[in-house]
């Protein structure tokens, strides 16, 4: 493989000229740095144990990489925008960067479970691998893989689902906001059965770390029971798989150009492949308010805190100072100031993009390396599984 682009060091947006931890230690007691967002104030005692755990482990990363193996991803629904990107995907190139094992799943059986059509997958597939690499991901270092391809992780699921009741399945918080959100589409035993298809995912490379954003706490947390559980019934004398720690996402959530969280679905959002009259035209269209002193006040000004945000992460300063700079002269002022950053940031990305986009190799080529390396891996943890089951029988 030679004619990808290499990729070079991202620096996580919210750690810009610093090596410390880039999680903010909301609820954690700590100091937070200058350009960190304000802790959420309601938080439940379980997410900020979370964030205190994820602060400890940050400094475990930072003193052996190589005792952390991370394995994350997304499903194949669409080209990934702003919000993955300041959301997982930097913060994922981060983590390569400092030496951390990375694997990363494109769940494909996972884009049915809250719709019938799986979409143009091959087409979908190809632009979030050219995503992957214009932020920085080296698919030389990281094992990219698509679900489907790997059919002993998929196995998995099997005994997992022995260990669960429908009941626990059923109080889900995540399954039960998704339901909700799927306005009256009756729930699958797929998206029932979802938690344990991500702890299967998780399990059969025995990842111990995973970067994840607060809404996918719970589907860890049945992740961790399942480990437990299979251990206590099948590996008594010696636990088999390593419980997965969370590592709570750094970044705030990203709105879209309406003021709803940015989404895929909702068509609200802006590409990390945007050209710079794209970028423009969502900056345009972003919702603000009609007060024009500027001030950053997410809870009372959200459309005004959003860009205030991305103007944040783009250059490094604290929301507060881009607010104080802009002052009175509202948000067509804002807006340009954040279309700028906005290019400007994405500039090399856009490079790195546009270059690969260019090259002859197809991106759906380095998924033969990442798939072979998942099955290796996969069919390594199924014989260990059989195994202990006592279902192996040659
Ligand atoms: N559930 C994740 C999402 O909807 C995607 C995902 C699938 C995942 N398997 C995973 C994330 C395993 C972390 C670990 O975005």
């Amino acid at each position: 493989m030679t004619t990808h682009v290499p990729a070079q060091p991202v620096t996580h947006p919210l750690a810009p000229s610093t090596s410390a931890p880039l999680l903010s230690p909301a609820g954690a007691g700590t100091a937070r740095p200058d350009d960190a967002p304000p802790a959420p104030t309601h938080e439940t005692g379980s997410v900020a144990a979370a964030r205190a755990r994820s602060l400890e482990l940050e400094d475990q990363i930072a003193q052996d990489p190589s005792a952390f193996r991370v394995l994350t991803g997304e499903r194949p629904t669409g080209a990934l925008h702003i919000g993955h990107y300041f959301g997982t995907v930097a913060n994922r190139a981060r983590l390569q960067q400092a030496g951390v094992e990375l694997l990363l799943v494109l769940a494909d059986y996972q884009v049915i479970t809250d719709r019938d059509e799986t979409g143009d997958l091959r087409g979908t597939v190809r632009e979030i691998l050219l995503d992957y690499q214009a932020a920085g991901i080296d698919p030389e270092r990281t094992t990219i893989f698509t679900h489907s391809a790997v059919p002993a992780l998929n196995q998995l699921v099997l005994p997992f689902l022995s260990l669960v009741s429908v009941a626990e399945l059923e109080r889900n918080p995540t399954v039960k906001d998704e339901v909700r959100a799927g306005g009256g589409r009756a729930m699958s035993g797929l998206m029932l059965t979802y938690p344990v298809h991500q702890a299967a995912d998780i399990l059969f490379c025995h990842a111990n770390l995973v970067p994840v954003g607060q809404d996918q706490l719970p589907h860890l947390e049945t992740t961790r029971a399942l480990a437990r559980r299979f251990n206590h019934r099948f590996s008594p004398a010696r636990p088999y798989f390593t419980e997965p720690d969370a590592l709570l996402a750094p970044s705030p959530t990203i709105l879209g150009h309406d003021g709803a969280k940015m989404s895929k679905s909702r068509g609200n959002s802006l590409l990390i492949s945007a050209t710079e009259d794209e970028t423009a035209a969502f900056v345009r269209r972003c919702v603000t308010d009609a007060d024009r002193h500027v001030t950053y006040e997410p809870e009372r000004r959200p459309g005004v805190a959003n860009l205030l945000t991305l103007a944040s992460l783009c250059t490094g300063k604290t929301p507060e100072a881009v607010a104080d700079e802009i002052g009175a002269r509202g948000a067509g002022a804002l807006k340009a100031l954040v279309t700028e950053a906005l290019v400007e940031y994405f500039r090399p990305v856009r490079a790195r993009r546009t270059a690969l986009t260019e090259s002859t190799v197809d991106p759906l080529s380095l998924l033969e390396r990442g798939n072979a390396r998942a099955n290796q891996i996969a069919d390594s943890t199924l014989d260990d599984v059989r195994e202990l089951m006592g279902t192996s029988y040659t």
